[in-house]
């Protein structure tokens, strides 16, 4: 491994370039039912509905970040991270979502953060990453402005508890994703299919998030910085013959700028609210909300990205009385020759992140930003372990070189985004997909009591951050 580190640098990133990696509570803390914890809807779903979960494997234990930690936190060191992204569990740290702190939590956290500081690791943390609390699902969730209030209320007590040593903050990851998972398309909790509240609670949550950045700014928090994480899946039209154009702007208005435009702009695109006023799907709002997301945008944009999202004008009438679906207004198109992850059923192109940091330095204001997830989920990967038990992922390595030389050129060309960080650290639990893909730097054996090896791709990626590139 080491002879690379002596290899010519050809693609070099700003100093201080942040490298590491991203993942989220459920994902891998486990202890699900430990530490005073009060229940998620993915532990509730998961209860009720077991068979939804690849091999029937839910979210109690996952990973066990919570108790191995400091393991894990030491491994981070050894691969060459200076920052991860974690996010708290809401119902870790208030049980009830309203209502009392949990104190184990309030330790948890403050354990973590402080071992990774002691590590030289920045922690950048995120508020919110698809774990609704139960009892206040139960009471509607996102649809219901109560839980704006309550998510606003949690907010505050994070920056206070954490926000002496957090400096970056972020308040939800991939906001659209519990909306399509949760309202449309039946992949998360609640499990409804419903188009007009789909748009209610990506209403409310853009309103959470604004009260969020309201209650950040007041805590003023010295140094400290706020964003959101958005999944900016860029949509690319068949041609451009203009009805393909057209039904790929609808693409990108509803499950991209929705989110984008409010949380860098301070308002929403004009023709997303003609759109939804046409259908009569504008949701319910209060007074003074077009104000509260005006005056409170964001500091800084962590950029998710996977895949494209290639469409095509729709080549039959929809069935008028068919559950009204973004589907409407485009269908899905497969380009020919397109380079697949088949185990995730993802296209990859590369060049997409380019594409995406293009349009936020011409249309955004080239604010600030950074490459919060991209990366590769992988099935049985347990066949590529090598003789000294380590999984030879080269697959991975080539997934990540090939995304970091786009990003490169982005940075050439004067886009501000300050570091990439990899989905994920370990190998963790993919909500519905459970241990079905792997995405990890570091392999976690299911089968062996969760020992961790470091893979392949874990010790290239630790020559890049040491080397500040490649
Ligand atoms: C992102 C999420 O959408 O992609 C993660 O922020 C998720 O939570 C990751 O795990 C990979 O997607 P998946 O569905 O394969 O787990």
């Amino acid at each position: 491994m080491e002879q690379q580190s002596k290899q010519p640098i050809t693609y070099r990133f700003p100093a201080g370039f942040w490298w590491g990696s991203a993942t989220s509570a459920t994902q891998m803390e486990g202890a699900a039912n430990e530490g005073g914890k009060g229940k998620n809807i993915w532990d509730h779903w998961y209860e009720k509905e077991p068979h939804r979960f690849f091999n029937g494997v839910g979210p109690s234990t996952t990973s066990d970040f919570y108790h191995r930690y400091k393991e894990d936190i030491a491994l981070m060191k050894e691969i060459g991270h200076n920052s991860f992204r974690f996010s708290i569990s809401w119902s870790r740290l208030i049980p009830k979502g309203i209502g009392e702190v949990n104190p184990e939590a309030v330790r948890f956290y403050n354990a973590v953060i402080d071992e990774l500081l002691a590590s030289g690791i920045e922690p950048f943390v995120n508020l919110y990453h698809f774990d609704m609390p139960l009892a206040l699902q139960n009471i509607g969730g996102w649809e219901n402005r109560e839980v704006v209030d309550a998510y606003a209320r949690y907010a505050s007590i994070c920056f206070e508890l954490f926000g002496d040593r957090v400096k970056k903050w972020f308040t939800h990851n991939e906001p659209i994703v519990p909306v399509e998972g949760g309202y449309l398309y039946d992949f998360h909790y609640p499990n409804i299919v419903d188009f007009r509240r789909a748009v209610q609670v990506a209403y409310h949550t853009v309103i959470a998030h604004a009260k969020a950045v309201a209650a950040f700014r007041k805590a003023a928090i010295q140094g400290g910085q706020i964003g959101i994480i958005l999944n900016l899946t860029p949509s690319y039209p068949r041609s451009q013959h203009p009805a393909d154009v057209k039904a790929a702007h609808i693409a990108d208005l509803l499950f991209n700028r929705s989110f984008l435009d409010p949380a860098v702009k301070g308002e929403y695109p004009q023709d997303l609210i003609e759109l939804l006023d046409e259908h009569g799907f504008l949701p319910v709002t209060e007074a003074g909300d077009r104000e509260l997301i005006k005056e409170n945008t964001i500091d800084l944009l962590g950029i998710n990205y996977y895949q494209p999202r290639r469409v095509k004008a729709k080549e039959h009438l929809p069935n008028p009385d068919a559950p009204f679906l973004p589907e409407r207004f485009f269908d899905y198109y497969a380009m020919p020759g397109r380079k697949m992850n088949p185990y995730r059923g993802w296209e990859i192109y590369e060049k997409g992140i380019y594409d995406i940091l293009i349009n936020i330095k011409e249309n955004y204001g080239n604010i600030e930003c950074f490459i919060s997830e991209n990366g590769m989920g992988v099935e049985g990967e347990d066949r590529f372990r090598n003789e000294n038990g380590m999984i030879d992922d080269d697959y991975r390595i080539a997934f990540i070189r090939e995304h970091l030389k786009w990003v490169h050129r982005a940075v050439e060309e004067g886009v501000n985004v300050k570091g990439y960080h990899l989905w994920t650290f370990m190998d963790n639990w993919s909500w519905t997909n459970a241990y079905k893909n792997r995405y990890g730097l570091v392999a976690v054996d299911l089968d062996n009591g969760l020992k961790r090896t470091i893979k392949k791709s874990g010790y290239w990626f630790k020559t890049v951050a040491e080397n500040n590139g490649f």
